[in-house]
């Protein structure tokens, strides 16, 4: 998934209130005082853990100790969750649980490649792809994305959706286990059009050069600014006659935490912001438009940012399920709506109206004009690039 600059600020939800507003919220509702206290307890624990990869935390507050909450709930209930991993497997590092999570979108890409056809339905493509995320042993990180021409990123179907692929059709997936994500996308051209294919191959070499870019530094140990890799997007993307989307970035990741730290753009915004050890999704977006996106419809994918307790029982256990089930990472109502059938709108409604979630608009292209995406996931270890989703 991408991330929307809003005037040089972005459309992330985290900060200080919310994670006071979560504890308290929890507190209130009495949901987990003890398992917090556990929780605190074993901070040392993850910690320990965490070093490994060097994952950095720009911001020693806010997402990082959210995102460390969740990470001392997950380390309890690991072994739980060990068994979708194979016992063998239940004890494996964070960073073996980044780079597992990246090859399980990898491999899902290909499975992707061999069953999308021009008219299949998006409710079935988001499905199967969902669906083969969790055989491989993962969880989709966030709903299936599937945006079409104009649309830029942020479709996901709804329960019962009827639209079908043509067109330039972008698969956004991501794929986390205990929190660890790989989040990756690919376009296709369902109607073969020339034009298409080359907004989809400058896409594809505006990444590769920027992975080139960032590979060659961090080996080399150079200072790396986010703004070289925005630079060298815009660059490779303007050689070919089209623009880059200006408002749109890729992101750092950490555990849980999809858009965390730096946003990578896909401009040279002469960002100075250091590059440091961690995981980065970088994913350039090319237009034969103006470059410039705006907020479409609802899309129906939602995020957990400030809980607080709403007024009807449905709602209160849409709630406990959505911070048990996906803490805080993106979901979407066709999951909630399977879960819990026909009354899940008046209970997101209610959610959304009391704070307690954002929903994302869909990210349309200003001029309507067409936009090709690509995206792969990096792991940034001590002077070494890994493409986790290659
Ligand atoms: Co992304």
């Amino acid at each position: 998934m991408t991330e929307k600059q809003y005037g040089g600020v972005t459309g992330r939800k985290t900060g200080e209130s919310s994670i006071k507003n979560s504890e308290k919220f929890n507190k209130k509702n009495n949901i987990d005082n003890n398992a917090l206290g556990r929780r605190r307890g074993s901070r040392a624990l993850s910690r320990d853990i965490i070093p490994e990869v060097n994952l950095k935390n720009p911001s020693e507050g806010a997402s990082e100790a959210l995102a460390s909450d969740f990470a001392r709930q997950t380390l309890q209930t690991q072994n739980e969750r060990g068994r979708e991993l194979g016992g063998a497997e239940s004890k494996i590092s964070n960073q073996q649980k980044i780079l597992k999570a990246g090859k399980i979108a990898s491999e899902v890409k290909e499975y992707a490649k061999t069953i999308i056809k021009k008219q299949m339905p998006l409710l079935e493509i988001a499905e199967k792809i969902e669906n083969k995320i969790r055989e491989l042993g993962g969880k989709p990180a966030f709903p299936v994305n599937t945006s079409i021409n104009e649309i830029a990123a942020h479709y996901t179907p709804s329960v019962n959706d009827s639209s079908i692929a043509y067109g330039l059709l972008k698969v956004d997936l991501g794929v986390h286990i205990d929190g660890w994500i790989a989040d990756t996308a690919i376009p296709f051209d369902l109607e073969n059009s020339e034009q298409n294919e080359k907004l989809i191959q400058a896409s594809k070499d505006a990444l590769e050069n920027a992975i080139e870019l960032v590979s060659k530094k961090i080996f080399k140990k150079e200072i790396l600014t986010t703004g070289e890799i925005g630079k060298k997007i815009q660059e490779t993307i303007e050689s070919k006659g089209f623009s880059p989307i200006i408002n749109l970035s890729g992101h750092q990741i950490e555990q849980y935490n999809l858009h965390a730290g730096l946003t990578i753009p896909n401009i040279d915004n002469k960002s100075t912001e250091i590059i440091s050890p961690g995981s980065y999704a970088i994913e350039p977006f090319v237009t034969n438009g103006n470059g410039k996106i705006k907020d479409g419809k609802p899309s129906g994918i939602y995020m957990l940012t400030n809980p607080r307790t709403p007024r009807t029982p449905i709602a209160r256990e849409v709630l406990n399920y959505i911070s048990e089930e996906y803490q805080t990472l993106p979901f979407c109502s066709r999951w909630i709506h399977k879960k819990f059938g026909a009354k899940t709108l008046f209970a997101l409604k209610q959610l959304e109206e009391n704070g307690s979630l954002h929903q994302f608009p869909q990210l349309v292209e200003s001029s309507n004009s067409k936009v090709a995406q690509t995206e792969h996931t990096i792991l940034i270890d001590d002077g070494k690039v890994i493409v986790t989703t290659r």
